[in-house]
């Protein structure tokens, strides 16, 4: 397997094209859904600057549990309707949090988190899970990630094999 590299530039436009030709590069080589989605975590959390957690809830047919991620432990269940992740799920909407702070019913799993975005995993319909990430940073997710981040969460859902129902 290659080593991966940060990339050359943090700006959007070279950094998540870098990031989407990693991600296919990685995802391409194996099969099983659960080392995709802990390299697919890892590569978010090593390549993208000003974070401090990226990573994956997957539905249960009941509620969101913790799967793979990068970054410090973190809650291991979350209810549908609950939290930022458990909105965007309900909802099978990006919630984009500027100020995790002012988010009624946000779930701190780690201090340093000051924003956050959640972008649903919907595959022929149905509810995956979530991908999570946060930043120390308020502020650090901007229109521009959350377009980029949208498309490589598809990219996710074509290269990873989720299971329907963890
Ligand atoms: N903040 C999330 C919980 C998960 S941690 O950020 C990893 C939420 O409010 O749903």
């Amino acid at each position: 397997m290659a080593c991966m590299y940060p990339a050359t530039s943090s700006s959007p436009e070279i950094l998540y094209p870098y990031i989407e030709k990693e991600l296919i590069k990685l995802l391409g080589s194996e099969t099983n859904w659960i080392s995709n989605a802990a390299n697919a975590a890892s590569t978010l959390g090593f390549l993208m600057p000003m974070l401090n957690w990226a990573g994956f809830y997957l539905y249960d047919g009941s509620e969101l549990i913790l799967g793979p991620f990068w970054g410090k432990p973190a809650v291991t269940r979350i209810q549908i309707g609950k939290g930022v992740c458990g909105d965007s799920a309900k909802l099978r909407k990006t919630i984009v949090v500027e100020d995790v702070h002012q988010y009624p019913g946000h779930i701190a799993c780690d201090l340093f988190s000051n924003s956050e975005i959640v972008i649903p995993l919907v595959k022929n319909n149905q509810l995956i899970g979530v991908l999570d990430i946060d930043s120390p940073e308020i502020g650090r997710f901007q229109e521009d990630d959350r377009i980029a981040l949208e498309k490589i969460a598809t990219i996710m859902l074509d290269h990873i094999d989720f299971p329907t129902i963890v």
